[in-house]
Parts: structure tokens; C-alpha cells; sequence
């Protein structure tokens, strides 16, 4: 008989370094990716502060739709002055992705067959990819699998850039408290593999702190 896997509440989760201090969102380089596990122990997720190519952070506007449209079909991106506004397939209301406008968080494991992050990595603006079969991921500013070459964009809500994914990477909503980062959620897409994003042994569930280490 099928056994459907018990789901859980999402945990609120904070963010610390490994000497169990608070992740503070003004000590995120920008450019740079960090890791945390969320919101099991085992499914890591990207966290980044994005910025453009001489390193100022670039502020980020997601909106998710009740919707879910079909699984190739493109996110649609407004461009407005000097931020991207966004909209991805997906579930939830309106949203903002960060507090700050340019910090995001995206699942790590690819959307494709499953590769974790390190297979699955993000290269930042001017950061040539290794292998890339495409000039769209050449100049960097991509999260690129290396397993069969699949690229998302972080700028547009992990948006496929090369296929074979066919969905954009789940994404993280943090919450800022005191300049302090929590993980609260994850929407859009299901961990790669998952049932259910909250799916799975209570055990398994990551708690009440995650610790960032440097991508
Ligand atoms: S597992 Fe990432 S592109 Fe295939």
C-alpha cells in the first residue's frame, strides 16, 4: 500500500556562523554564495547577495501567483529602472524575497536528476562556468549545474535559463528580525525528490538554527 509521507510545520530557523553567531545581513559580500541547510538536515540551499558585475547589490522583487502554469512554460520579468521585478510559477501570495532587496536563498539541489550543490554552484557576474555549452552562462551571474549543464537565474527567481530542469529551484523565504536572518519557508517548486517540501522524519527536520559556511 503507498504510505504517504508525513509533513510537518515549516521551522523557524536561525541563521548563524559556525561559532553560532547571528548571520547578520550586512556581513553578506555580495557576489558571494554562502551554504545552509534547510529545512531538513540534509537538502541544502544557496544563500546570496546578489550584485552586479562591479559588486553593488542589486535590489530583487519576486511575486509568486496562486497558479501553477505548465511545468516549461517561462517566468514572466518586468524590468523596471534599476531592480528586477518577478514573477514565478508557483504557490503563496505576493512576496517580497528579501528584506534588503538583494539577498535570496534558493534550494541547491537541481530541479534536473537531483545534483547537490557542489555539482550545482553559482557563479557570479564576470565568473567564467566551466563547460558552458552556451554563451547565455559564459559571463557568470548563473546558478549552473555541471551534471548535464542545466542554469538557472538567480536574478529572476532561479528562472530556467538552459534546460533540462524544467522548474525553477525552490526558494527560501527568509525573514530579517533585528538584522538577524531566519529561514521560514520554502515555495515554489518541491526539493528536488520530495513528496512534500515539509515531508519526511521529524528527525530529519533541521531545527532551530542552521549553520552558513561559505560557498
Ligand atoms: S542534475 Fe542538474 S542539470 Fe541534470
Amino acid at each position: 500500500m503507498l504510505s504517504i509521507p508525513k509533513a510537518h510545520p515549516y521551522p523557524i530557523t536561525k541563521l548563524v556562523w559556525s561559532d553560532g553567531s547571528p548571520v547578520r545581513v550586512n556581513e553578506l559580500e555580495a557576489n558571494k554564495a554562502y551554504i545552509f541547510n534547510y529545512l531538513f538536515k540534509n537538502t541544502p540551499n544557496f544563500l546570496i547577495n546578489l550584485g552586479d558585475e562591479k559588486g553593488n547589490p542589486i535590489r530583487i522583487e519576486v511575486t509568486l501567483y496562486t497558479a501553477m502554469p505548465p511545468l516549461a512554460e517561462e517566468s514572466i520579468v518586468f524590468r523596471v529602472k534599476d531592480y528586477v521585478k518577478e514573477s514565478i510559477p508557483g504557490f503563496g501570495s505576493p512576496y517580497t524575497v528579501n528584506p534588503h532587496g538583494s539577498i535570496v536563498a534558493y534550494s541547491a539541489i537541481c530541479q534536473h536528476f537531483g545534483c547537490p550543490y557542489l555539482a550545482i554552484n553559482f557563479y557570479a557576474p564576470g565568473r567564467s562556468v566551466p563547460l558552458a555549452r552556451s554563451k547565455i552562462v559564459e559571463r557568470g551571474g548563473v546558478i549552473y549545474c555541471v551534471c548535464h549543464g542545466g542554469a538557472y537565474d538567480p536574478y529572476r527567481g532561479a528562472a530556467i535559463l538552459l534546460d533540462p530542469p524544467q522548474r525553477p529551484l525552490p526558494f527560501v523565504i527568509l525573514r530579517e528580525e533585528n538584522e538577524e536572518l531566519y529561514a521560514v519557508n520554502i515555495v515554489g517548486a518541491t526539493i528536488f525528490g520530495k513528496f512534500c517540501n515539509t515531508c519526511g522524519e521529524e528527525g530529519d527536520l533541521i531545527g532551530s538554527i542552521s549553520v552558513v559556511k561559505e560557498a
